[in-house]
C-alpha cells in the first residue's frame, strides 16, 4: 500500500531580527507583556527596503528541503504552496514559487487555510499520492506577515505575535505494508467565526476593492482579532480534534512521541497539553525565537525538531495540530518509516 513519506524539510526566515524591545520602540507594548502574553522573545521580519515575497522564502525553504530529499525541482509532480500572505492577490505563491525553482509545467495549488494550511497541505498531498496523481510533491507553508501588520499602538494585540518565515517539507509515496507515514488527519472549518481574525480590505466583494475614501490607515486595511475567543475556541479545540485523529489512526496518546502544536501562543499550547495531561517535554515550543510564522509555522517546528532529535527515528510518532482564522482547525498523525 502507498504511504505518504516525509524526505526532507528545510526552513528560512528572513535576517531582519526584531526583538520585543525593538517593538517597545515603535508602539505601546512591553516585553515583559509580550512574554507573560505569548512566549514570545523575538520574530524576523523582511528588510523595509526590496522585494522579498512569501515565495521567496518559500523558496530558500524549498531548496534546503529539495536538498535533503536528494531531489531536483524536476523531479517534483506537484506543489502545494499555503499561506495567507501572498506575493500579489493573484495568482498563487505555488506559481512564482515553481518558476524560482526552474520549472514551467509542474502542478501547483495554493491553499489558503492560515495556521491550520500545512495541515490542509499534508492532508492534500497524502490525497494526491494515494489516488496515484502524484508520487513526489512539495510542500511549502510562508508568510510574510510583516508588510501588513499596523505596527501602531492600535494594533498591538496582533501585530506583536507575527513573525515572517518559511518552511518546506518533501513528500513521496512509498509502497509499504508498514504502517506509517500519514496514519490520519482531521480537518474542520467553521466559517461562522471568519470575522473573528481576518484582514477586510482589499475587498473584492465590494464595487472597488480599496473603496474611495477609505485611508491606507483604517484598521480595515491590517488584521483585527478577537484575540481571547480565538484562544478559548482553540483551548477546546484543540485537544477535541487531537482525539478525533487518534480515534481514525486507531492508536492512543500513549503512542504518540513528540506533539507539534501551530506556534501562535505558547499559553495556548500549554493550556493544549495540560488538557490532554501530556508531560511537558512531549510538546515542542519554537515560538520564543519566530513569534506566529502561521502556515509556516508547524513545518518549520518539525524541521527543528527533528535537526534536534526530538523526532524523526523510524517508527516515532507525532502529532500536528492547528487553529486559526477562519475559523479552521485540524490534527495530522505522522509516523516516520
Ligand atoms: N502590549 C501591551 N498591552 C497589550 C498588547 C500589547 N502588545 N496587546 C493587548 N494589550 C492589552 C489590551 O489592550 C488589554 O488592555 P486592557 O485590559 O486595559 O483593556 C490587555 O492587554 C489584555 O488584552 P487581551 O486581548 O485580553 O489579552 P490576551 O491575554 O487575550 O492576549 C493575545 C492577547 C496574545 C492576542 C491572545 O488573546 C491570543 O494569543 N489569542 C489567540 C491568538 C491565536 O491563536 N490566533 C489564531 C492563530 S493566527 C492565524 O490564524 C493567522
Amino acid at each position: 500500500m502507498i504511504k505518504s513519506i516525509i524526505k526532507g524539510t528545510g526552513k528560512f526566515v528572513p535576517p531582519n531580527l526584531v526583538t520585543n524591545k525593538d517593538l517597545e520602540k515603535i508602539m505601546d507594548t512591553s516585553d515583559e507583556w509580550i512574554q507573560q502574553r505569548t512566549g514570545i522573545k523575538q520574530r524576523y521580519w523582511i528588510p523595509e527596503e526590496g522585494v522579498t515575497g512569501a515565495s521567496d522564502l518559500g523558496l530558500e525553504a524549498a531548496k534546503q528541503a529539495l536538498d535533503e530529499a536528494g531531489w531536483t525541482p524536476d523531479d517534483l509532480d506537484f506543489i502545494i504552496f499555503a499561506t495567507l500572505s501572498p506575493d500579489i492577490m493573484f495568482p498563487g505563491c505555488g506559481c512564482f514559487l515553481a518558476a524560482k525553482l526552474g520549472l514551467n509545467s509542474t502542478p501547483t495549488l495554493d491553499i489558503r487555510q492560515q495556521c491550520t494550511g500545512f495541515l490542509y497541505g499534508f492532508a492534500t498531498a497524502d490525497a494526491y499520492i494515494k489516488t496515484g496523481l502524484a508520487k513526489k510533491v512539495l510542500v511549502v507553508g510562508g508568510e510574510v506577515h510583516s508588510s501588513g501588520l499596523d505596527k501602531s499602538t492600535r494594533g498591538r494585540d496582533v501585530t506583536v505575535i507575527f513573525g515572517d518565515g518559511a518552511a518546506a517539507v518533501c513528500i513521496e509515496g512509498v509502497d509499504t505494508q508498514e504502517s506509517v507515514g500519514l496514519l490520519a488527519s482531521a480537518l474542520h472549518t467553521d466559517g461562522n467565526f471568519a470575522e473573528s481574525l481576518m484582514a477586510e480590505l482589499p475587498a473584492s466583494r465590494l464595487p472597488q476593492r480599496n473603496p474611495p475614501g477609505v485611508s491606507l490607515d483604517d484598521p480595515r486595511y491590517f488584521p483585527v482579532m478577537d484575540g481571547p475567543s480565538i484562544f478559548k475556541k482553540a483551548v477546546r479545540l484543540l485537544p477535541k480534534v487531537t482525539h478525533e485523529a487518534l480515534e481514525k489512526a486507531g492508536i492512543g496518546l500513549d503512542q504518540i512521541d513528540l506533539v507539534i502544536p501551530h506556534q501562535a501562543n505558547k499559553r495556548i499550547n500549554q493550556a493544549f497539553g495540560q488538557f490532554l495531561k501530556l508531560p511537558e517535554d512531549k510538546i515542542f515550543h519554537n515560538i520564543e525565537k519566530y513569534g506566529n510564522t502561521t502556515a509556516a509555522s508547524i513545518p518549520l517546528a518539525l524541521h527543528e525538531a527533528i535537526e534536534q532529535g526530538r523526532i524523526g527515528k523510524s517508527g516515532e510518532t507525532v502529532l500536528f495540530a492547528a487553529l486559526g482564522a477562519g475559523l479552521t482547525w485540524g490534527a495530522c498523525i505522522y509516523r516516520f518509516l
